[in-house]
């Protein structure tokens, strides 16, 4: 993490508590427990909520090339500095909640999503709706990656037997600020 990096960081928490949900980026430990089982062969990827973009970077560092990377940030200041850390990539700001409504991958599925977003402090009913999106634009075999800071997925059990989905924990790293465990959903 660079200094830039981490005042950028803090200074968006402070504006956005709830959306940021963490005072510092992810570390390099935790980017790579979440990006372990992607690679070139995945095809296009969805990052939702990437911040200053440590899991992308190490997405590119796998082999994912920038221009199949499909980055969705709420911050504006986020996002610019996506868009400028990332030129090939397609950034969009907007609330990953209207995924569905925005229509973005045109009929075209993604190999698998990166997901940054902070569920333990959204409303249960907006955690599925942005589920449903993004598995209404994830391939039949992908996966959809997330990490929380808690000992339990952050997806209830309920959201996940409602959208037909199912959670396996792929590993938990304490090299992270706090230490974090990373999920792999998929569809039943
Ligand atoms: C916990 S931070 C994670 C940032 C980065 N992935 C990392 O691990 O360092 C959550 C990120 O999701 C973004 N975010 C929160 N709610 C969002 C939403 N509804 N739509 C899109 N992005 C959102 C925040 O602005 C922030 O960048």
């Amino acid at each position: 993490m660079t200094i830039t990096d981490g005042l950028l960081f803090i200074r968006e928490w402070f504006r956005h508590p709830r959306s940021v949900a963490a005072i510092f980026p992810s570390g390099r430990a935790l980017a790579s427990l979440m990006t372990k089982d992607i690679s070139v062969r995945s095809g296009s990827v969805l990052e939702l909520g990437p911040g200053t973009g440590v899991f992308t970077q190490a997405l590119i560092k796998r082999g994912v090339r920038q221009q199949d990377l499909t980055l969705i940030e709420h911050s504006s200041r986020f996002a610019h500095l996506l868009q400028t850390r990332f030129p090939n990539a397609r950034v969009l700001r907007m609330d990953a909640a209207d995924l569905d409504r925005d229509k973005i991958f045109d009929g075209v599925p993604v190999g698998a999503i990166i997901c940054g977003l902070a569920f333990l402090t959204m409303p249960q009913e907006k955690v599925a709706t942005i589920l449903k999106a993004a598995f209404d634009c994830l391939h039949p075999d992908g996966s959809f990656f997330l990490f929380t800071y808690g000992y339990r997925c952050s997806v209830p059990n309920g959201t996940l037997v409602q959208l037909d989905l199912q959670a396996n924990r792929v590993g938990r790293t304490f090299q992270n600020i706090p230490p974090a465990s990373v999920y792999r959903i998929r569809r039943r």
